[in-house]
């Protein structure tokens, strides 16, 4: 399962990078808006992010919501870097702009995805990636889980190559029954990443070692 990290912050990214878990980004307009940068600065900054990674897809998601302005740009995003993937909401525009740049063999990653019917769509449109949102439909008491199956379950039964990339997710458990599942690729915050690290009891075994053998041969 690729792990890909959910944020705009360069200084997160260099630390996955630092722990080699880094295998793609993927960000938001409201991740984008949390960096200290000015309007004028937001593509450099997407460049920033591609230089970081050494490899993997880097998804950068437009804001324009009309079919012809999500042509011009996606097409200004997707020209910063090879790494960069075209986010596109899940919209009937989307569902075109997705249609055009599969076209054009440029890689889209169908965004805000909250149903089984809309990544069949985006999956039949030839979209990349599909972003199913986990966390945000439990947080309205659906299961967000049992989405990621459904979706898994209808792109094997039609052989889709449309990539599911598991996104708001909010825990480990998120991430291990998503490898259950057989998920392509997760993405998720630096700190519950880090979070999949720590069990108090390797710590205590830890201790209990160094303890042991220090009384013994020191
Ligand atoms: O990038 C999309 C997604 O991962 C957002 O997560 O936590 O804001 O629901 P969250």
């Amino acid at each position: 399962m690729k792990f890909f990290i959910d944020t705009a912050n360069l200084e997160e990214l260099k630390k996955a990078k630092k722990l080699g878990l880094l295998d793609g980004v993927t960000t938001n307009p409201s991740l984008i808006a949390k960096e200290s940068i000015q309007k004028n600065q937001i593509y450099e900054h997407y460049i920033s992010i591609c230089n970081i990674i050494n490899k993997g897809d880097v998804s950068a998601e437009i804001i324009s919501t009309n079919y012809k302005d999500m042509i011009e740009e996606g097409k200004k995003i997707a020209s910063l870097n090879p790494k960069i993937v075209i986010k596109i909401p899940i919209t009937k525009d989307g569902l075109q702009a997705i249609q055009y740049f599969y076209k054009k063999k440029i890689k889209t990653n169908c965004t805000l995805i909250f149903s089984s019917t809309q990544a069949i769509l985006a999956a039949k449109s030839g979209s990349t990636y599909v972003s199913p949102f986990i966390g945000r439909l439990d947080d309205i008491k659906y299961n967000g889980l049992n989405l990621i199956k459904e979706i898994k379950l209808i792109f094997d039964n039609y052989h889709f190559n449309t990539k599911i990339l598991a996104a708001s997710i909010r825990n480990s458990l998120h991430i291990i029954e998503c490898s259950k599942i057989g998920i392509y690729a997760i993405t998720t915050p630096l700190k519950i990443l880090c979070s999949l690290l720590y069990h108090p009891l390797t710590n205590l075994g830890l201790d209990i070692f160094l303890k042991d053998y220090k009384k013994k041969f020191n």
